[in-house]
């Protein structure tokens, strides 16, 4: 009889996770216990130095009633619970994520709300439903923490799956101006916590498009340049 190692087994909240989240971000993303303690409005107020309102607003108020929405990760907090109460029955709210942990909770925020899904995929390769044409695309900081190469597959899979008329929105970190004493913050944060994150000061999101010059690219940015939103269409 064939004896099963139990040492061997995979801890199902670690299964097909990629390496740099279990290598990065386990505590912050990926361990459990550590994910049910940060997942709370205080949290993303923190990190995001009390611009947590805007950035979402900056996102939330792309969102029509009606509309097909797809976000490509889970946020802590009730951000996913009012981008889907915004979209409401008439439209359709897909929530991805690559983690499981996330899918838990992305699933107990959306529960009974029968316009959502979630849907356990990376990003960069989310085939999702084909009779479904997105309205609006959001990555609400998710850029900055995966690796290059990662950046770039998500952002092309996006733009690849915007239709005419359609589009995708990016909320994400920014080069922040010498004179903003958070920049120096910033940079001791992503020297110890956030390797991937300062490419982002260096590159603009239409960087890492293979068909830049197809589409219209709307910058704003926040906070002294701290964080940026990126609205991208395709052009007439
Ligand atoms: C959106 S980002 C960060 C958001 C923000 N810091 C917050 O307050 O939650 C974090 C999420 O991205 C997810 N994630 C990381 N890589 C991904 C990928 N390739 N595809 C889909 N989700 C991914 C993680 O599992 C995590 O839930």
């Amino acid at each position: 009889m064939t004896k099963v190692d139990s040492t061997l087994a995979i801890d199902p909240y670690y299964d097909g996770v990629p390496a740099y989240m279990t290598e990065v971000y386990d505590w912050a993303y990926v361990d459990p216990k550590w994910v049910r303690a940060l997942d709370h409005n205080w949290v993303v107020r923190v990190l995001l130095f009390l611009n947590d309102q805007r950035l979402m607003r900056a996102y939330l108020n792309e969102i029509k009633e009606g509309m097909r929405v797809w976000q490509l990760a889970h946020v802590y907090g009730d951000l996913v619970t009012r981008a889907a109460r915004k979209v409401g029955p008439k439209g359709a709210f897909h929530l991805t994520d690559v983690t499981p942990v996330q899918i838990e909770h992305g699933e107990r925020k959306l529960a009974g709300m029968d316009w959502t899904k979630v849907i356990r995929s990376d990003a960069a390769d989310f085939t999702g439903d084909a009779a479904t044409k997105y309205d609006l695309i959001c990555s609400f900081f998710l850029l900055h923490e995966v690796p290059e190469e990662k950046k770039h597959e998500i952002v092309n899979h996006m733009l690849e799956k915007l239709p005419k008329g359609s589009k995708a929105v990016f909320v994400d970190y920014h080069n922040p101006a010498r004179w903003q004493p958070i920049r120096y913050i910033l940079k001791v944060v992503n020297h110890y916590l956030e390797p991937f994150a300062e490419a982002m000061w260096h590159n603009e999101i239409q960087h890492y498009a293979k068909k830049a010059d197809r589409f219209v690219w709307k910058k704003r940015t926040f906070f002294g340049g701290v964080y940026q939103c990126v609205v991208v269409q395709h052009k007439e």
